[in-house]
Protein backbone atom coordinates (compact mmCIF):
# COMPACT_ATOMS: atom_id res chain seq x y z
CA UNK A 1 0.00 0.00 0.00
CA UNK A 2 1.35 3.33 -0.86
CA UNK A 3 0.82 6.55 1.04
CA UNK A 4 -0.78 9.39 -0.19
CA UNK A 5 0.48 12.77 -0.97
CA UNK A 6 -1.25 15.52 -1.00
CA UNK A 7 -1.30 18.18 -3.69
CA UNK A 8 -1.92 21.69 -2.92
CA UNK A 9 -2.21 23.80 -5.59
CA UNK A 10 -0.93 27.51 -5.17
CA UNK A 11 -1.34 28.61 -9.14
CA UNK A 12 -3.47 31.41 -8.17
CA UNK A 13 -2.01 32.95 -5.00
CA UNK A 14 2.06 31.99 -5.23
CA UNK A 15 2.03 31.49 -9.13
CA UNK A 16 -0.44 34.64 -9.69
CA UNK A 17 1.39 37.03 -7.73
CA UNK A 18 4.38 37.07 -10.41
CA UNK A 19 2.84 37.76 -13.26
CA UNK A 20 3.41 41.33 -15.37
CA UNK A 21 -0.59 41.64 -15.34
CA UNK A 22 -2.87 40.87 -12.72
CA UNK A 23 -5.57 38.26 -13.79
CA UNK A 24 -9.53 39.07 -13.88
CA UNK A 25 -11.95 37.39 -10.88
CA UNK A 26 -13.42 35.58 -14.07
CA UNK A 27 -10.17 34.65 -15.37
CA UNK A 28 -9.18 33.74 -11.71
CA UNK A 29 -12.76 31.40 -11.98
CA UNK A 30 -11.96 29.88 -14.94
CA UNK A 31 -8.21 28.17 -14.06
CA UNK A 32 -9.98 27.54 -10.32
CA UNK A 33 -12.28 25.72 -12.39
CA UNK A 34 -10.02 23.84 -14.31
CA UNK A 35 -7.33 23.26 -11.48
CA UNK A 36 -10.13 21.58 -9.56
CA UNK A 37 -10.51 19.43 -12.44
CA UNK A 38 -7.07 17.94 -12.03
CA UNK A 39 -8.39 16.89 -8.28
CA UNK A 40 -6.08 18.64 -6.58
CA UNK A 41 -6.64 17.96 -2.79
CA UNK A 42 -6.33 21.85 -1.86
CA UNK A 43 -6.54 24.62 -4.07
CA UNK A 44 -4.79 28.47 -2.67
CA UNK A 45 -6.73 30.98 -4.98
CA UNK A 46 -4.86 34.36 -2.92
CA UNK A 47 -4.40 36.75 -0.05
CA UNK A 48 -7.85 37.98 0.25
CA UNK A 49 -6.17 40.86 2.56
CA UNK A 50 -4.37 42.16 -0.15
CA UNK A 51 -7.18 44.02 -2.28
CA UNK A 52 -10.66 44.04 -2.58
CA UNK A 53 -10.23 42.15 -6.18
CA UNK A 54 -8.24 39.58 -4.32
CA UNK A 55 -10.90 39.29 -1.34
CA UNK A 56 -13.71 39.07 -4.12
CA UNK A 57 -12.04 36.86 -6.35
CA UNK A 58 -11.09 34.05 -3.26
CA UNK A 59 -15.14 34.82 -2.35
CA UNK A 60 -16.24 33.99 -5.74
CA UNK A 61 -13.89 30.60 -5.83
CA UNK A 62 -15.07 29.71 -2.49
CA UNK A 63 -18.97 30.22 -3.49
CA UNK A 64 -18.77 28.37 -7.24
CA UNK A 65 -15.53 26.00 -7.00
CA UNK A 66 -16.74 22.63 -5.23
CA UNK A 67 -14.39 20.05 -4.83
CA UNK A 68 -11.26 20.76 -3.13
CA UNK A 69 -10.46 22.13 0.01
CA UNK A 70 -10.55 26.57 -1.04
CA UNK A 71 -7.37 27.95 1.14
CA UNK A 72 -6.76 31.64 1.21
CA UNK A 73 -3.40 33.38 2.40
CA UNK A 74 -3.03 35.40 5.58
CA UNK A 75 0.01 37.01 7.49
CA UNK A 76 -0.22 35.85 11.09
CA UNK A 77 -1.84 38.99 11.74
CA UNK A 78 -5.31 39.87 13.02
CA UNK A 79 -6.24 41.88 9.76
CA UNK A 80 -5.07 39.31 7.55
CA UNK A 81 -6.94 35.92 9.35
CA UNK A 82 -10.44 38.38 9.31
CA UNK A 83 -9.99 39.04 5.35
CA UNK A 84 -9.29 35.70 5.05
CA UNK A 85 -11.58 33.69 7.06
CA UNK A 86 -14.54 36.45 5.53
CA UNK A 87 -13.69 35.53 2.18
CA UNK A 88 -13.69 31.74 2.69
CA UNK A 89 -17.05 31.70 4.24
CA UNK A 90 -18.96 30.24 1.22
CA UNK A 91 -16.63 27.81 0.70
CA UNK A 92 -18.14 23.89 1.42
CA UNK A 93 -14.35 22.83 2.83
CA UNK A 94 -12.27 26.03 3.91
CA UNK A 95 -8.46 26.22 5.18
CA UNK A 96 -6.69 29.27 6.06
CA UNK A 97 -2.98 29.24 5.85
CA UNK A 98 -0.96 31.84 7.67
CA UNK A 99 2.82 32.53 7.81
CA UNK A 100 5.38 34.21 9.65
CA UNK A 101 9.11 34.20 8.86
CA UNK A 102 11.50 32.01 10.66
CA UNK A 103 14.91 32.28 9.46
CA UNK A 104 17.54 34.87 11.53
CA UNK A 105 17.85 36.70 8.39
CA UNK A 106 14.29 37.94 7.84
CA UNK A 107 13.52 37.48 11.73
CA UNK A 108 16.09 40.53 12.20
CA UNK A 109 16.19 42.69 8.76
CA UNK A 110 12.58 42.36 7.62
CA UNK A 111 10.31 41.73 10.38
CA UNK A 112 12.94 43.42 13.62
CA UNK A 113 11.71 40.93 16.15
CA UNK A 114 12.76 37.49 17.97
CA UNK A 115 12.08 34.32 17.25
CA UNK A 116 9.53 33.93 20.55
CA UNK A 117 7.61 37.40 19.66
CA UNK A 118 7.02 35.02 16.33
CA UNK A 119 5.99 32.70 17.92
CA UNK A 120 3.85 34.25 20.11
CA UNK A 121 1.96 36.23 17.12
CA UNK A 122 1.61 32.62 15.16
CA UNK A 123 -0.06 31.31 18.41
CA UNK A 124 -2.51 34.20 18.36
CA UNK A 125 -2.77 33.84 14.48
CA UNK A 126 -3.87 30.42 14.40
CA UNK A 127 -6.03 30.52 17.96
CA UNK A 128 -8.12 33.16 16.11
CA UNK A 129 -8.36 31.21 12.61
CA UNK A 130 -9.80 28.33 14.19
CA UNK A 131 -12.54 30.29 15.03
CA UNK A 132 -13.16 30.08 10.97
CA UNK A 133 -12.03 26.86 10.13
CA UNK A 134 -10.68 23.71 11.63
CA UNK A 135 -8.27 23.74 8.55
CA UNK A 136 -5.40 25.90 9.47
CA UNK A 137 -2.07 25.58 7.83
CA UNK A 138 0.81 27.27 9.45
CA UNK A 139 4.06 27.96 7.11
CA UNK A 140 7.64 29.13 8.52
CA UNK A 141 8.59 31.43 5.71
CA UNK A 142 11.88 30.90 4.99
CA UNK A 143 12.53 27.04 6.91
CA UNK A 144 15.13 26.78 3.99
CA UNK A 145 17.68 29.23 6.03
CA UNK A 146 15.77 28.05 9.76
CA UNK A 147 18.19 26.74 12.05
CA UNK A 148 16.54 23.20 12.83
CA UNK A 149 16.29 23.55 16.80
CA UNK A 150 14.42 26.61 16.16
CA UNK A 151 11.64 24.78 13.41
CA UNK A 152 11.42 22.81 15.96
CA UNK A 153 10.52 24.87 18.47
CA UNK A 154 8.54 27.30 16.20
CA UNK A 155 6.68 23.45 14.73
CA UNK A 156 5.94 22.37 18.64
CA UNK A 157 4.40 25.71 19.42
CA UNK A 158 2.04 26.14 16.09
CA UNK A 159 0.60 22.76 16.42
CA UNK A 160 0.14 22.74 19.99
CA UNK A 161 -1.77 25.94 19.36
CA UNK A 162 -4.28 23.92 16.41
CA UNK A 163 -2.21 23.82 13.62
CA UNK A 164 -3.25 20.47 11.29
CA UNK A 165 -0.84 20.91 8.54
CA UNK A 166 2.66 22.33 8.71
CA UNK A 167 4.36 23.95 5.84
CA UNK A 168 8.41 24.19 5.73
CA UNK A 169 9.12 26.84 2.55
CA UNK A 170 12.18 26.77 1.14
CA UNK A 171 11.36 30.63 0.00
CA UNK A 172 14.40 31.04 -1.85
CA UNK A 173 15.13 27.61 -3.46
CA UNK A 174 18.41 27.44 -1.89
CA UNK A 175 18.61 24.51 -0.22
CA UNK A 176 19.74 20.85 -1.95
CA UNK A 177 17.29 17.86 -1.86
CA UNK A 178 19.49 16.45 1.15
CA UNK A 179 19.27 19.32 3.23
CA UNK A 180 15.37 19.49 2.72
CA UNK A 181 15.20 15.58 3.67
CA UNK A 182 17.65 16.12 6.83
CA UNK A 183 15.01 18.90 7.77
CA UNK A 184 12.17 17.12 7.35
CA UNK A 185 13.70 13.97 9.32
CA UNK A 186 15.03 16.56 11.61
CA UNK A 187 11.51 17.72 12.63
CA UNK A 188 10.28 14.28 12.81
CA UNK A 189 12.48 13.06 15.24
CA UNK A 190 12.54 15.97 17.65
CA UNK A 191 9.02 17.38 17.79
CA UNK A 192 7.13 15.69 20.53
CA UNK A 193 3.80 16.18 18.52
CA UNK A 194 4.45 16.07 14.83
CA UNK A 195 2.38 13.64 14.74
CA UNK A 196 -0.96 15.87 15.13
CA UNK A 197 -0.35 17.10 11.57
CA UNK A 198 0.75 17.03 8.44
CA UNK A 199 4.04 18.19 7.12
CA UNK A 200 4.03 20.14 3.99
CA UNK A 201 6.59 21.01 1.20
CA UNK A 202 6.99 24.47 -1.01
CA UNK A 203 10.23 24.78 -2.91
CA UNK A 204 11.23 27.70 -5.02
CA UNK A 205 13.58 26.97 -8.09
CA UNK A 206 16.19 29.33 -8.03
CA UNK A 207 18.33 26.68 -8.60
CA UNK A 208 16.33 24.73 -10.83
CA UNK A 209 15.76 22.24 -7.72
CA UNK A 210 12.16 22.55 -6.83
CA UNK A 211 10.70 19.20 -8.29
CA UNK A 212 13.82 17.40 -6.78
CA UNK A 213 13.35 18.87 -3.35
CA UNK A 214 9.92 18.37 -2.86
CA UNK A 215 10.23 14.58 -4.05
CA UNK A 216 13.15 14.56 -0.93
CA UNK A 217 11.27 15.78 1.41
CA UNK A 218 8.34 13.28 0.18
CA UNK A 219 11.20 10.54 1.12
CA UNK A 220 11.86 11.98 4.06
CA UNK A 221 7.82 11.78 5.49
CA UNK A 222 6.67 14.88 4.00
CA UNK A 223 3.11 14.17 3.00
CA UNK A 224 1.56 17.58 1.13
CA UNK A 225 3.57 19.16 -1.98
CA UNK A 226 2.65 23.16 -2.51
CA UNK A 227 2.83 23.54 -6.39
CA UNK A 228 1.33 25.54 -9.83
CA UNK A 229 0.41 24.37 -13.16
CA UNK A 230 4.04 24.82 -15.04
CA UNK A 231 5.91 25.88 -12.25
CA UNK A 232 4.87 29.93 -12.18
CA UNK A 233 5.55 31.20 -9.66
CA UNK A 234 8.32 34.04 -8.24
CA UNK A 235 11.38 34.39 -9.69
CA UNK A 236 12.12 30.85 -11.24
CA UNK A 237 9.30 29.53 -10.02
CA UNK A 238 7.32 27.42 -7.70
CA UNK A 239 7.62 23.38 -7.89
CA UNK A 240 5.62 22.22 -11.11
CA UNK A 241 2.45 20.37 -10.20
CA UNK A 242 2.63 18.11 -13.11
CA UNK A 243 6.11 16.92 -12.41
CA UNK A 244 5.79 16.09 -9.22
CA UNK A 245 2.64 14.17 -9.89
CA UNK A 246 3.63 12.31 -13.01
CA UNK A 247 6.70 11.23 -11.18
CA UNK A 248 4.24 9.90 -7.99
CA UNK A 249 2.38 8.39 -10.92
CA UNK A 250 4.96 6.63 -13.38
CA UNK A 251 7.52 5.79 -9.95
CA UNK A 252 5.24 5.00 -6.69
CA UNK A 253 6.43 1.99 -6.81
CA UNK A 254 9.76 2.84 -5.72
CA UNK A 255 8.57 6.08 -3.99
CA UNK A 256 5.92 4.57 -1.69
CA UNK A 257 3.28 7.31 -2.38
CA UNK A 258 0.92 8.31 -4.61
CA UNK A 259 -1.49 11.48 -5.68
CA UNK A 260 -4.56 11.53 -6.98
CA UNK A 261 -4.20 13.91 -9.65
CA UNK A 262 -6.39 13.15 -12.71
CA UNK A 263 -3.53 13.30 -14.97
CA UNK A 264 -5.37 13.22 -17.96
CA UNK A 265 -6.63 16.90 -17.26
CA UNK A 266 -2.87 17.95 -17.17
CA UNK A 267 -2.28 19.07 -20.62
CA UNK A 268 -5.46 21.15 -20.68
CA UNK A 269 -4.84 22.73 -17.54
CA UNK A 270 -1.46 23.64 -18.93
CA UNK A 271 -2.39 25.04 -22.02
CA UNK A 272 -5.34 27.16 -20.28
CA UNK A 273 -2.64 28.73 -17.61
CA UNK A 274 0.06 29.43 -20.09
CA UNK A 275 -2.43 31.36 -22.35
CA UNK A 276 -4.32 32.95 -19.37
CA UNK A 277 -1.51 34.11 -17.79
CA UNK A 278 0.44 34.53 -20.70
CA UNK A 279 3.23 32.70 -19.82
CA UNK A 280 4.84 30.30 -22.29
CA UNK A 281 6.09 26.78 -21.73
CA UNK A 282 9.33 26.60 -22.56
CA UNK A 283 9.36 23.66 -25.48
CA UNK A 284 11.53 21.24 -23.51
CA UNK A 285 9.91 21.43 -20.13
CA UNK A 286 9.02 18.05 -18.73
CA UNK A 287 5.13 16.51 -19.15
CA UNK A 288 3.92 19.68 -21.24
CA UNK A 289 6.31 21.09 -22.91
CA UNK A 290 6.03 20.79 -27.22
CA UNK A 291 8.78 18.57 -27.10
CA UNK A 292 7.75 16.82 -24.25
CA UNK A 293 6.88 13.80 -26.76
CA UNK A 294 8.81 13.98 -30.17
CA UNK A 295 10.91 12.43 -31.70
CA UNK A 296 13.77 13.86 -33.81
CA UNK A 297 16.89 11.09 -33.77
CA UNK A 298 15.58 8.51 -36.13
CA UNK A 299 17.47 5.68 -34.08
CA UNK A 300 14.52 6.69 -31.32
CA UNK A 301 11.83 7.37 -34.46
CA UNK A 302 12.14 3.75 -35.08
CA UNK A 303 12.50 2.64 -31.66
CA UNK A 304 9.27 3.84 -30.94
CA UNK A 305 7.07 2.89 -34.09
CA UNK A 306 8.30 -1.16 -33.39
CA UNK A 307 7.21 -0.28 -29.10
CA UNK A 308 6.46 3.16 -28.01
CA UNK A 309 7.77 2.53 -24.73
CA UNK A 310 11.18 1.97 -26.17
CA UNK A 311 11.74 5.81 -25.66
CA UNK A 312 8.55 7.16 -24.26
CA UNK A 313 8.72 6.22 -20.22
CA UNK A 314 4.41 7.22 -20.46
CA UNK A 315 2.20 7.42 -23.30
CA UNK A 316 0.94 10.35 -24.15
CA UNK A 317 -2.54 10.40 -23.99
CA UNK A 318 -1.85 9.66 -19.93
CA UNK A 319 -1.51 13.37 -19.39
CA UNK A 320 -3.54 14.72 -22.21
CA UNK A 321 -1.16 14.97 -24.84
CA UNK A 322 -3.59 13.52 -28.09
CA UNK A 323 -0.55 11.59 -29.54
CA UNK A 324 3.36 11.69 -29.45
CA UNK A 325 5.27 13.74 -32.66
CA UNK A 326 8.24 12.15 -35.12
CA UNK A 327 9.38 14.83 -36.30
CA UNK A 328 11.04 15.13 -40.18
CA UNK A 329 14.78 15.63 -40.08
CA UNK A 330 17.64 14.14 -41.77
CA UNK A 331 17.82 11.75 -38.87
CA UNK A 332 14.78 10.12 -39.84
CA UNK A 333 14.81 6.95 -41.19
CA UNK A 334 13.10 5.58 -44.25
CA UNK A 335 11.05 3.51 -41.76
CA UNK A 336 9.44 6.54 -40.18
CA UNK A 337 8.88 8.55 -43.46
CA UNK A 338 6.80 5.61 -44.65
CA UNK A 339 4.90 5.58 -41.17
CA UNK A 340 4.09 8.83 -41.93
CA UNK A 341 3.08 8.81 -45.47
CA UNK A 342 0.41 6.29 -44.57
CA UNK A 343 -1.04 8.03 -42.19
CA UNK A 344 -1.51 10.74 -44.07
CA UNK A 345 -3.52 7.99 -47.05
CA UNK A 346 -0.75 7.33 -48.88
CA UNK A 347 0.31 3.58 -50.31
CA UNK A 348 3.74 2.11 -51.47
CA UNK A 349 2.64 2.25 -55.14
CA UNK A 350 2.18 5.65 -55.12
CA UNK A 351 6.43 7.01 -54.51
CA UNK A 352 9.53 5.10 -55.10
CA UNK A 353 11.04 5.18 -51.75
CA UNK A 354 14.55 5.81 -53.44
CA UNK A 355 13.80 9.12 -55.39
CA UNK A 356 11.38 10.36 -52.42
CA UNK A 357 14.42 9.64 -49.35
CA UNK A 358 16.87 11.38 -51.63
CA UNK A 359 14.44 14.32 -51.91
CA UNK A 360 13.49 14.18 -48.32
CA UNK A 361 17.32 14.65 -47.28
CA UNK A 362 18.33 17.30 -49.80
CA UNK A 363 15.10 19.61 -48.09
CA UNK A 364 15.92 18.25 -44.68
CA UNK A 365 19.10 19.39 -44.57
CA UNK A 366 18.23 22.79 -46.29
CA UNK A 367 15.35 23.72 -43.96
CA UNK A 368 15.51 21.52 -40.53
CA UNK A 369 11.95 20.01 -40.60
CA UNK A 370 9.82 18.47 -43.15
CA UNK A 371 6.10 19.01 -43.13
CA UNK A 372 3.59 16.83 -44.50
CA UNK A 373 2.91 19.46 -47.32
CA UNK A 374 6.71 18.90 -48.07
CA UNK A 375 5.94 15.35 -48.85
CA UNK A 376 3.03 15.32 -49.95
CA UNK A 377 4.77 17.92 -52.51
CA UNK A 378 7.75 15.53 -53.24
CA UNK A 379 5.46 12.72 -54.60
CA UNK A 380 3.49 14.92 -56.65
CA UNK A 381 6.89 16.64 -58.32
CA UNK A 382 8.47 13.16 -58.07
CA UNK A 383 5.58 11.70 -60.17
CA UNK A 384 5.49 15.11 -62.46
CA UNK A 385 9.15 14.39 -63.73
CA UNK A 386 8.59 10.59 -63.78
CA UNK A 387 5.98 11.24 -66.46
CA UNK A 388 8.21 13.47 -68.41
O1 LIG B 1 7.59 30.94 -0.54
C1 LIG B 1 7.02 31.10 0.54
O2 LIG B 1 7.61 31.09 1.62
C2 LIG B 1 5.58 31.35 0.50
C3 LIG B 1 4.86 31.33 1.81
C4 LIG B 1 3.92 32.45 1.95
C5 LIG B 1 4.23 29.99 1.99
O3 LIG B 1 5.00 31.49 -0.56
ZN1 LIG C 1 6.25 30.67 -2.21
Amino acid sequence: MSDKVWIFDTTLRDGEQALKASLTEDDKLRLAHTISRLNVDVMEVGFPVSSPADFNAVQRIATEVKGPVICGLARAVTKDIEACGEALKPAEKSRIHTFIATSPLHLEHKLKITLDKAIEMAVKSIKLALTYTQDVEFSCEDAGRTPHDDLCKVVEAVIDAGATTINLPDTVGYVTPDEYAAMISYLMANVPNIDKARLSVHCHNDLGLAVANSIAAVQAGARQIECTVNGIGERAGNCSLEEVAMIMKMRSDHLGVNCDIQSEEIYHASRQVSQICNMPVQPNKAIVGENAFAHSSGIHQDGVLKAQNTYEIMAPETVGVPNNKLNMTSRSGRHVIQHRLTELGYQNGDYDMDTLYQSFIALADKKGTVYDYDLEAMIYFNKISDNN
